[in-house]
């Protein structure tokens, strides 16, 4: 899980973040045998640890596994996955697909670009949210969609985008 008091915490000093950071990953890689075979679900412990993969564990990952660092960040690079900034806690997704474009789709991102105040690609400034665009979730015959995490929401209105934030923000 990502630490997020750990992130918010601006009294933490950055020689403290820099020891805990180590031992999350000393954690992570300890979990390993240290083959070159295991960096892609090593990177997926550190994207789920860290909620992104920081610079340091790129060159702590291919030290361990013996790999150039070069290969390590190509593949944490390829991976839609796989994230080299902090992202958002809550992940919100629009469907941007056709069922829903032609149903709204546009009005509702539009609507959560307004409420969270970001673009698609982009996490809030104290990382409660990140917003992402999707081609389709396969619930076309609710359209227009969106997703928060796990939970998908349908017949979406600008109305019902306040209320889905909102419920999401009190952990219904
Ligand atoms: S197009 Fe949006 S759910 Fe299929």
């Amino acid at each position: 899980m990502v630490n997020i008091a750990t992130i918010k915490d601006t009294k933490t000093t950055s020689a403290e973040q820099t020891a805990d950071s180590d031992g999350r990953i000393d954690e992570i890689l300890s979990l390993f045998k240290g083959e070159e075979g295991e960096l892609i679900p090593i990177l997926q412990k550190v994207q789920l640890g860290f909620g992104y993969i920081p610079e340091k564990a790129i060159t702590r990952v291919a030290k361990f596994i013996r790999v150039p660092e070069v290969t390590v960040f190509g593949v944490a690079t390829f991976y839609s996955q796989f994230k080299l900034v902090p992202t958002g806690r809550n992940v919100v997704r629009v469907c941007r697909g056709t069922a829903c474009h032609v149903r709204g789709g546009a009005r509702i991102l539009k609507e959560v670009e307004r409420k969270l105040g970001i673009k698609p690609g982009e996490s809030t400034s104290d990382l409660e949210y990140a917003l992402e665009t999707v081609a389709c979730i396969g619930a076309c015959a609710l359209a227009p969609t969106m997703v928060v995490n796990n939970d998908t929401y349908g017949k979406m209105t600008t109305k019902k985008v306040s209320e889905v934030l909102n419920s999401e923000e009190q952990g219904e």
